[in-house]
């Protein structure tokens, strides 16, 4: 299972409800974990493995030996939040890339499991970031796209990088 790169389509298509809580979709969310700690993530959305599904794993320690903190989250909903920080963040998908993004500092989360069983929790700083930005892959949306525009500008010579170097392997 590939992590793909920008500007990849399945980045901008996100990722629709999960209907079928089944063994492939355990295999999946297995094989997520692996890449994800494979490429030293701390989290990763089914649409940065190709896969239109509202899925996301994670683990805000990014390390194996903390298997107790991974999560997986299917069809993920944000019930409440509060607060508004920015930190900086980078993403599996754009390699070399960092930036500041505002993100609720609280929130408060409904989800189903791989059992399809509706669960809630709540999450705060690190954990609730993590969790806004892989949510905001199964809505298409990308990192980048929250940061300032003084921001934008100066990763723009990285983004274009990766543009061509995405051309070039087509
Ligand atoms: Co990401």
């Amino acid at each position: 299972m590939d992590v793909v790169i920008y500007p990849d389509p399945s980045l901008r298509r996100g990722g629709a409800k999960v209907e079928t809580f089944d063994d492939e979709l355990k295999e999946t969310a297995k094989q997520m974990i692996e890449a994800m700690y494979r490429q030293r993530g701390v989290g990763l959305a089914a649409p940065q493995v190709a896969i239109d599904q509202a899925l996301l794993v994670l683990n805000p320690t990014g390390d194996p030996a903390d298997a107790d903190q991974e999560m997986v989250l299917c069809n993920p909903k944000i019930i409440s939040k509060k607060g508004k920080e920015w930190g900086e963040e980078g993403c599996l998908s754009f390699p070399g890339i960092y930036g500041e993004v505002q993100r609720a500092t609280k929130i408060v989360i409904s989800y189903q499991d791989l059992d399809g069983e509706e669960k809630e929790t709540r999450a705060e700083d690190f954990l609730a970031r993590v969790i806004q930005h892989e949510m905001d892959h199964i809505d298409g949306v990308v990192f980048t796209d929250r940061f300032s525009s003084v921001e934008k500008l100066r990763v723009k010579p990285k983004l274009e990088a990766l543009e061509e170097r995405f051309k070039t392997n087509a």
